[in-house]
């Protein structure tokens, strides 16, 4: 029995009933997820009472899982969470809420900006999965933004100009918009930009995408000043209210979405409070240039 879907945004957003992604799906359940969520780019499951093992075989389902390495800046024996889990919550090793200066906090902020996950390793990522296992925070909505509908809505003069044009990601530039400069020089040298096409087709319903991030800190063959300018207006455009749905989290919900075409944030939370989130990622299989 196919599963029902509930569409919560005029232009994306599958709400998904009837399914336990704790247990193992099965091909045909799993092939019809993954083609909800490529049409969809984000699913919303309530109710997934789900460990992070349980969690991982789930992911398994649509791809071999992402490495956590470069993408956070713990320290050995600062982790909370085993192999294949990235720990997108407020709580340290023992599970307390970071302190305010905390430098895992500080790099964590990061989130707050519009992003694509893992848009800074040079094969970018495919789906990401949030659970939601502990809320006990105000805040905390998680948006997302069409970037099909958002690339749609150029001018074919826009489109014609960022055809070919190629940006560099790097976690560097996100974090120095914050005011977070502290990396390690080793930190330094896993961070180094790659580089992804702005325009991207999905591989799936070839519909064509803006990539953004706020990882981006130059387009290839520009002036970073200039290259940051237009990127701004881009996001700007990219982020008008009518390309975004917002989630407001409840405890076990589970969010699946699709990298190649939505870009996501976290709005402020009450951060004395722990909001344990956990995610895995998919990892994608091409670069995009
Ligand atoms: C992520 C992320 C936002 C959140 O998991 O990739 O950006 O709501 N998380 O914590
Ligand atoms: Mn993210």
């Amino acid at each position: 029995m196919s599963p029902a879907t509930r569409q919560l945004h005029p232009l994306f957003v599958a709400e998904i009933d009837g399914v336990d992604l704790s247990q193992p799906l099965g091909p045909s359940l799993a092939a019809e997820l993954e083609q909800i969520i490529d049409q969809h780019g984000v699913a919303v499951f309530h109710n997934q009472v789900i460990n992070d093992e349980q969690q991982k075989a789930f992911s398994e389902h649509f791809g071999a899982l992402e490495e956590t390495a470069g993408g956070h800046i713990s320290k050995p024996g600062e982790k909370r969470l085993g192999a294949g889990m990235a720990d997108v919550s407020n709580l340290d090793q023992n599970h307390q809420p970071y302190a305010r200066d905390d430098r895992r906090r500080l790099f964590n902020l990061g989130n707050r900006l519009w992003h694509t996950d893992s848009s800074f390793r040079a094969i970018p990522a495919k789906y990401s999965i949030l659970s939601a296992r502990k809320i006990e925070t105000t805040g905390g909505n998680t948006e997302f933004a069409d970037m099909r509908a958002a690339y749609d809505a150029l001018d074919d003069a826009t489109k014609a100009q960022i055809e070919d044009l190629i940006c560099e990601h790097s976690l560097i530039n996100s974090r120095a918009k914050l005011g977070f400069f502290e990396f390690t020089e080793e930190e330094r040298a896993i961070m180094r930009p790659v580089q992804q096409r702005l325009v991207r087709s999905h591989p799936v319903t070839s519909r064509k995408s803006l990539y953004l991030a706020s990882h981006i800190g130059n387009i290839v063959g520009w002036l970073p000043a200039e290259a940051l300018c237009f990127i701004n207006d881009l996001m700007e455009h990219a982020t008008q209210r009518e390309f975004v749905y917002a989630h407001e989290w409840q405890e076990n919900d589970l969010l699946v979405w699709d990298n190649r075409q939505m870009l996501h944030r976290v709005r402020a939370f009450d951060e004395s409070h722990p909001r344990d989130m956990r995610r895995t990622t998919v990892a994608g299989t091409a670069p995009t240039v």
